[in-house]
């Protein structure tokens, strides 16, 4: 389950109920070509994609078991909550049409924050292409969402994201306890980035 970021901005309604709207009317599209909303349509390929452990096991934000029934009822939550302004899941499909990666954008209006967790299909892991998509989809959602605070987290040896992070030039603000669905908890590296650290050049 996602937990807001450590730090806690100071946020108008105005400005919580801009990103609400532009959570509910965000066009993924414009993100890469390939990206869009999952419905219920994607849950077959969802759990497919999903079943193998070197996609799902690093991430503590998915239902459990994965299954079709977990994935179906996770993608309709989702979507109610894209409805409030508060969640994006998005896919990614290859040139071919082939399901190539999720995302799950979290979003925390009234703290004008969010948070990225994804993953790749396993046989596009470790070719550099998880860390461009990443920066697309941050940069996306500073200036699409209008959120002015992003936070990550990774498991502890998860060095291909821990690596890709701080590349990107997050801040790392210690370790905090990610909470799973089924209440196991998982010590994670934890991140921050500001938009404005993240618009300086050279940065
Ligand atoms: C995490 C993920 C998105 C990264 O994408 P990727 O395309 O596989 O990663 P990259 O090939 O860009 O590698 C990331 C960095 O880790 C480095 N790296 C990879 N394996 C490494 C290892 N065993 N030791 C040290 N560094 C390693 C790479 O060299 C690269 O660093 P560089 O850009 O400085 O060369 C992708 O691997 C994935 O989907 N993993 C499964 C799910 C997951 O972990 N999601 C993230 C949860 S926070």
């Amino acid at each position: 389950m996602s937990a807001p970021p450590k730090t806690v901005l100071e946020v108008t309604q105005a400005e919580a109920e801009a990103i609400r709207q532009a959570v509910r009317t965000a066009d993924p599209r414009a993100l890469d070509g390939g990206r869009r909303v999952v419905t219920l349509e994607d849950v077959e390929a969802l759990t497919a994609l999903l079943s193998d452990p070197a996609v799902s096991d690093p991430i503590y934000d998915l239902p459990r078991p994965i299954n079709a029934q977990t994935i179906g009822d996770w993608v309709q939550r989702c979507e109610a909550e894209r409805q409030r302004g508060e969640t994006l899941l998005l896919l990614t499909r290859d040139a071919e049409g082939v399901l190539a990666g999720y995302s799950k954008i979290t979003v925390w209006p009234p703290r004008s924050a969010a948070e990225l967790a994804g993953a790749i299909r396993a046989d596009r892991q470790n070719s550099g292409q998880g860390g461009a998509g990443a920066w697309r989809t941050i940069d996306w959602m500073f200036e699409t969402l209008g959120v002015r605070l992003i936070c990550l987290t990774a498991a502890l040896d998860n060095v291909r994201s821990a690596r890709l992070i701080e590349a990107m030039g997050f801040a790392r603000l210690g370790e905090r306890d990610a909470l799973a669905e089924d209440g196991t908890v998982r010590p994670s590296l934890y991140w921050e980035m500001s938009r404005d650290a993240w618009r300086k050049p050279n940065t």
